[in-house]
């Protein structure tokens, strides 16, 4: 579901960039980094979550997607330097294979995938972890920064932004069904009143190393 001009506005604003620096270093602290990995970004938004996986999490390469034509192309103008190591794609979370075709989006392709404050934003989010799921290799880590049902019931939330109304999730229901996909939790939180939520999921079958 598209952000509202309210929603775009924030999410483009210095102020995102800030919070997603620290939401981006908390995540790091949970997770660990992925040296040398190749990752993939759903909801790009803006850019700024590539450019921090790139700086922060030490990716080497980038696959970064949105369904919104317009963030695509700020994303692109954002990470233009980086062309050699960074795709921005439009297209849904819930059908990666065909946003990233010819190459990305294939099972087992990615050592992490992020989740920015994007999945609370898809219907049908559940089918947005399966194919998280389907793409990690064995071993490859899932970090999510997501935004509770409470949240989004808060006055502020429902005046200013649009969101789906249906099959919202808690901190815990989210997690349950990273479990229920096969996902092994390796650590996640909520903060301000259970507001948000973040948190890092293993693929299992990996070799147990960290890269
Ligand atoms: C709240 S913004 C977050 C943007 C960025 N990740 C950040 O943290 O600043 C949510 C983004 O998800 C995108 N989006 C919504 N539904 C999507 C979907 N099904 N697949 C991919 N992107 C989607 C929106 O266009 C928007 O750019």
């Amino acid at each position: 579901m598209l952000m509202n001009r309210a929603e775009t506005a924030l999410v483009n604003s210095p102020a995102r960039r800030w919070l997603q620096r620290g939401e981006a270093h908390l995540l790091r602290r949970l997770g660990g980094r992925v040296p040398g990995g190749r990752a993939l970004e759903l909801g790009c938004g803006s850019g700024n979550g590539t450019r921090l996986i790139l700086d922060t999490f030490g990716a080497d390469r980038v696959d970064a997607l949105d369904l919104d034509p317009a963030m695509v192309a700020r994303a692109r103008r954002r990470l233009a330097r980086f062309e050699d190591r960074v795709r921005v794609a439009v297209g849904s979370a819930t059908d990666l294979r065909t946003a990233l075709a010819p190459d990305g989006g294939e099972d087992g392709g990615y050592d992490a995938v992020f989740d920015f404050a994007i999945v609370h934003h898809v219907p049908d989010w559940r089918s947005a972890i399966a194919e998280v799921v389907r793409v990690l290799r064995p071993g490859g880590r899932f970090y999510f920064d997501e935004v509770t049902a409470a949240a989004l019931a808060t006055r502020g939330y429902r005046w200013l932004f649009d969101h789906p109304t249906e099959d919202r999730f808690t901190g815990e229901e989210f997690v349950a069904e990273l479990q229920r996909q096969g996902l092994r939790i390796g650590g996640w939180r909520t903060y301000l009143r259970g507001h948000y939520l973040l948190g890092v999921a293993e693929r299992p079958g990996g070799d147990g190393e960290s890269r």
